[in-house]
């Protein structure tokens, strides 16, 4: 199977994207555990770190995370906490350049332990996952070659830590095109019926949605994902928290960017210069066929009090801002009378949860 070395050009515009994405995310997560109380060790673990840089000297995420640290530091006083940043890269020469950078950062943010190793990923993720729990909050960034790193047994580890993110990278595209070969099925949770969905465009979000299988029984975990298009190859992100706040983050951040790929995945064809006559037809399909789901749910009565309806919408990809939408709908529909709570993450964080009124 083909391997790039992503350091051998620039960054093209996907793995930009890719970065970019990884960046904003760590802009919203380091205030949430800076500004808060709840841990006393703020820890970022990248474990397929590259030298720093592209040939271009274009921001890696080495440099991303140093970056969005120094800006997260000078917007808080408070320093009763401990940044840890954690490194690895298993190439020599990336790995001597990315330690001559952690060297000079060393001295520019004294106030981060910086770790910085030159193992396999496997050998560095079991060195590491120790001092991933206690008052800890961890953001593992695993910017993986090809899919094969994240095993049914690294998901499982990851997704039952305690304040725990993650963001993955997944060559997709693979295995859509070697869909037979048994060292794929092996390494990603896909069944037949996947495949038989599977095609070029819609890859990455029926992966995505296969790492569901490996998620334990019982418990509560939120992913996400995002599909990234570069000329003909499909890949993307998947993110992972045991949070709603964290996919909500995440989520927000995704539809700044039209929801989930940053192509017209579902073929929507929607000009924003040209809007049409009838807003319908201006609306994603995702977002029509969210509305149409969470309205059976809801008329059912499968869901029945805003913070289900919340937790239903994050667990679809959705916003709050689009559940809030769907049941206007409804009551202007006159399917629903007018209801007076209100659909959000606040909502969600008080004791009580709100029931909805029905006719
Ligand atoms: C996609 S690149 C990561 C790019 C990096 N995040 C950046 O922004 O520059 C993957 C990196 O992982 C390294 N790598 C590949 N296989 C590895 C393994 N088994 N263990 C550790 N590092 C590995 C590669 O040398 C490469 O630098």
């Amino acid at each position: 199977m083909p391997i790039r070395n992503l350091h051998q050009k620039p960054f093209d515009e996907g793995t930009q994207d890719k970065l970019e994405l990884y960046r904003d995310y760590l802009r919203e997560w380091l205030p949430v555990f800076i500004n808060g109380s709840f841990v006393d060790i703020i820890q970022i673990f990248d474990f397929f770190a590259g030298p720093g840089f592209d040939v271009h000297d274009n921001p890696g995420s080495p440099v991303i995370t140093c970056d969005e640290i120094r800006n997260a530091l000078t917007q808080t006083e408070k320093q009763r906490f401990k940044i840890k940043v954690y490194f690895n890269e298993k190439a020599a020469t990336k790995f001597k350049n990315l330690s001559s950078y952690v060297e000079e950062q060393k001295i520019s943010l004294p106030q981060v332990d910086f770790i910085a190793m030159k193992n396999d990923f496997h050998s560095a993720f079991n060195q590491w996952t120790p001092y991933m729990r206690g008052k800890v909050a961890n953001l593992l960034f695993l910017d993986q070659n090809g899919v094969k790193q994240i095993t049914k047994h690294v998901f499982q580890e990851i997704v039952t830590l305690p304040t725990t993110d993650f963001i993955f990278f997944i060559s997709s595209g693979l295995v859509n095109r070697f869909r037979y070969r048994p060292e794929i099925r092996n390494c990603v949770p896909i069944t037949n019926d996947d495949l038989s969905r599977m095609n070029g465009t819609n890859v990455h979000r029926i992966v995505a949605e296969s790492y569901r299988r490996w998620i334990p029984d019982r418990l509560e975990y939120y992913l996400g994902s995002f599909s990234i298009r570069k000329g003909a190859n499909v890949y993307g992100l998947i993110f992972g928290s045991r949070h709603p706040l964290g996919i909500d983050k995440f989520l927000k951040l995704a539809w700044k960017r039209g929801g989930d790929a940053n192509f017209d995945i579902d073929n929507d064809r929607i000009d924003p210069l040209q809007p049409s006559l009838f807003s319908e037809y201006d609306k994603p399909n995702k977002i029509s066929s969210f509305e149409k789901e969470l309205e059976t749910a809801v008329l059912k009565r499968h869901l029945t009090t805003n913070k289900e309806i919340y937790l239903f919408a994050l667990q679809s990809g959705m916003l709050a801002s689009h559940a809030r939408k769907a049941l206007e709908l409804l009551v202007k529909a006159k399917k629903l009378p007018k209801q007076s709570f209100h659909v959000s993450y606040n909502a969600w964080k008080k004791p009580e949860s709100e029931r909805i009124q029905y006719y």
